[in-house]
């Protein structure tokens, strides 16, 4: 019997976060599970996206991006990470770091090496390792400061480990990897000869002192490491579908050729608005952290107050709750109850989980919202209270 379905795409299930916006429309509920803003983009970066499309950059760009945009990313990451890079050999850009990340693996993956992946993870990553054939071996974070442990992680790194995937700041989380901690992680992948994958989407949005370090930036990591990033949650421009990767030349050239069969190119006018998008003053990034501070502790306080446990995030928009002392004991139920009864979508945890179990207890919330949203999430979450 022929089966029209490769095995490869029954090993994982649809996204549960993608799925909850869905259900949150179907219940007209306030939707704090997908992690998209619904407040209006930069003015600037809007005006220069339509520039671009009446200057006529309508056609495919060069396909690892436009010479603009990939100056300005070079640009950005040397004032900001404080690393040095090459334009024209070591950026690829890609449909947001979506594709940078899956483009980066199956660059450099071979079936059936091992991939490390801290737990709980952004769910894509579990999917990305099936689709490129690696064998994922998950590190545990621990709560409830997320901490990992050394010698646990120390013992995953073996002559089959190729790459360690890290995501600072982190979803669902809200950790930031502390530099001691990512030293840790840089000098196994230098004694195994490993490649950190990093992805630092939310390097801008941090609290309470964090600070944000790239793996890159370590002593002997540059040439070890592929740094993902987007215009995503920076600029708010989840839609936009730009990102990218940033590697050794020899990596971009294996990244460049992935990416380019692919997708060919990210949309051009969108790219040219994002090199718009990166030469933002500083000022820029201090509102936009402090603005993300106002509606963490908005939020963090409201749940709170309803009896959520919650792990206060130094980083990234979600806020992770566990509710098992009210006996919830399946997350997917309660995530749904949640939307039906009191019109909130929030995401189940076990969606960041590899074994069901471990999330079963949690849900996530995210913040990137305005305050009249967050308002109303507020008056139904009370509801639930009573
Ligand atoms: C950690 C992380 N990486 C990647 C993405 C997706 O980013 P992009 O829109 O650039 O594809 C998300 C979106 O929520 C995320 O949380």
């Amino acid at each position: 019997m022929k089966h029209f379905v490769s095995e490869r795409a029954q090993s994982f299930t649809e996204s549960v976060i993608r799925e909850m916006t869905r259900v949150c429309i179907k219940h007209q509920g306030v939707n704090l599970a997908q992690g998209f803003p619904d407040f209006p983009a930069p003015q600037e970066i809007k005006e220069a996206a339509t520039r671009a499309i009446e200057q006529d950059f309508n056609q495919y760009g060069i396909t690892w991006g436009t010479p603009r945009l990939r100056q300005a990313i070079s640009q950005k990451f040397a004032r900001y990470n404080g690393v040095s890079v090459d334009p024209e050999k070591e950026i690829t850009v890609c449909c947001g770091s979506t594709e940078a990340m899956i483009a980066s693996l199956m660059a450099i993956v071979n079936p059936g090496e091992e991939v490390i992946v801290f737990e709980p993870f952004y769910e894509n990553y579990g999917p990305d390792s099936i689709l490129c054939g690696a064998q994922p071996r998950f590190i545990t974070l621990h709560e409830p400061d997320w901490h990992f442990d050394q010698e646990e992680l120390t013992r995953a790194f073996t002559n089959k480990t190729k790459a360690i995937v890290l995501n600072t700041p982190n979803n669902p989380t809200g950790k930031v990897f502390s530099r001691e901690e990512l030293e840790i992680i840089a000098s196994l992948c230098l004694r195994w000869n490993v490649i950190a994958v990093t992805d630092e989407i939310y390097e801008h949005i941090l609290y309470d002192d964090a600070q944000h370090v790239s793996i890159a930036s370590l002593p002997g990591m540059r040439d070890r490491t592929i740094t993902i990033n987007s215009i995503s949650k920076t600029y708010s421009l989840t839609g936009w579908r730009v990102g990218w990767a940033i590697a050794s030349p020899s990596l971009t050239a294996s990244i460049r050729k992935v990416h380019d069969f692919l997708t060919v190119g990210a949309p051009h006018p969108l790219q040219e608005a994002a090199a718009v998008a990166l030469g933002m003053g500083h000022r820029y990034y201090q509102d936009l952290a402090q603005g993300y501070l106002e509606r963490r502790d908005f939020l963090g306080r409201v749940l709170d107050e309803v009896g959520f446990r919650i792990y206060w995030p130094r980083g990234a928009y979600y806020i992770m709750t566990d509710a098992g002392h009210w006996g919830i004991r399946d997350d997917v139920k309660f995530a749904h109850h949640l939307v039906e009864t009191i019109g909130v979508a929030t995401v189940p945890g076990s969606s960041f989980y590899s074994q069901p179990s471990l999330g079963a207890t949690k849900v996530r919330f995210c913040f990137p919202k305005k305050m009249e949203t967050l308002e109303q999430a507020a008056e139904r979450l009370r509801k639930f209270k009573k």
